[in-house]
């Protein structure tokens, strides 16, 4: 197997993360927008940011993602509009891609997957396909070749995995479609219904990152103003929440996060449970940012977990790494055909 040379891409919630050899990581925030009229996309990322704010009438959002579940049209429209404006070298015409792949997907998605991305312009040779919870974690630095078990965690925007590896196998892993935005979206809906003001959820998320936490701690700061619209008068109107009130409406979301990967260890094999007690796990993707969640996840599972150096990153630095050196990890990624 050759693998990809061109080409790496992981298409988050939040971020579309891209990789080249000639530019390395490239972090765009998934937006994407669509020229009314033209019926094709007109930017992605910062760009597609700043065309919305200027000018809605002509552009409108799609999203490539939502809930954690892929979008195929807008995704292939994305891929084609990559392929186009972040090409390595302007004589390739159909360069060569390595996807991560949403965990958990099944043979008719992970199908469906390729044939999009051969209808966006890569290479239909030189397609290969990684899971991203394998991505992430050799990305997060495990050793996921060698004879032990190692345990990643990935929580991102929308989705909340997790996996226990080894001899580069995935030995039991779990899913929840619900992540990062899940939680923004549960603290908007907690000021609709205690405030009446329905805010946007880039204002939650703000909030979430400010004086969001799990833990009944002393922070500096612990309430901030939401700016947002009164839905009985129509007219702008702002409620002032604390962080105690953030965490009762996040809990129960957090909690579903946290039973998921509490019964991945469910299911591991008592000899591999042994090496996750003794080597720890790992975690990553924007989400396990957040305060609080991994000390709930010990407390739970009574395991010891670092964060990974590059948390967000990990997926597409796994991709990199693959890409990189595609005989070590010949093996842990495949072109979905054999
Ligand atoms: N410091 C932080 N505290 C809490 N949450 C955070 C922090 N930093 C980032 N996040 C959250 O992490 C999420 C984005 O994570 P990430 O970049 O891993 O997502 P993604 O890869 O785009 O999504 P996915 O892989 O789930 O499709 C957002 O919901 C964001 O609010
Ligand atoms: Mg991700």
């Amino acid at each position: 197997m050759l693998g990809a040379k061109d080409f790496g891409i992981d298409l988050g919630t939040n971020f579309i993360r891209i990789y080249t050899p000639s530019s390395a990581i490239i972090t765009e925030p998934n937006i994407i927008v669509f020229q009314r009229g033209t019926e094709s996309i007109a930017a992605i990322g910062t760009r597609a940011e700043k065309l919305l704010s200027l000018d809605t009438e002509r552009y409108m959002q799609l999203f490539v993602k939502e809930n954690g579940a892929l979008d195929y049209t807008t995704a292939r429209e994305t891929l084609g509009f990559i392929v186009r404006h972040y090409q390595p070298f302007s004589f390739l015409l159909h360069p060569d891609l390595l996807m991560a792949i949403p965990h958990g997907s099944s043979v008719i998605e992970r199908k469906a997957i390729r044939d999009l991305c051969i209808q966006a312009g890569f290479n239909e040779k030189g397609l290969y396909f990684i899971d991203e919870l394998l991505a992430a974690a050799i990305g997060a630095g495990l050793p996921v070749l060698e004879p032990v078990g190692t345990m990643v965690i990935n929580i991102g925007g929308g989705n909340t995995q997790a996996g226990v590896f080894s001899l580069g196998g995935l030995v039991c892993s779990g899913s929840l479609h619900k992540g990062g935005r899940e939680l923004s979206r549960q603290i908007v809906e907690y000021v609709r219904k205690q405030y009446g003001i329905m805010i946007d959820i880039t204002t939650a998320q703000r909030a979430k990152l400010r004086i969001g936490s799990l833990l009944p701690q002393d922070m500096e700061i612990d309430q901030v103003t939401l700016n947002g619209r009164n839905m009985k008068t129509g007219m702008p109107d702002s409620a002032v929440v604390t962080t105690e009130e953030m965490r009762e409406a996040i809990r129960p979301v957090v909690n579903e996060m946290v039973d998921c990967i509490y019964q991945v260890l469910e299911q591991t094999p008592p000899e591999l449970a042994s090496d996750l007690i003794e080597n720890g796990v790992i975690a990553t993707g924007g989400a396990v940012q957040m305060r609080g969640l991994l000390e709930l996840i010990e407390e739970r599972t009574h395991l010891n977990i670092k964060i990974a150096k590059h948390t967000s990153d990990a997926v597409i630095r796994g991709v990199q790494k693959v890409m990189q050196d595609p005989s070590a990890w010949n093996g842990v990624y495949s072109d979905l055909l054999q």
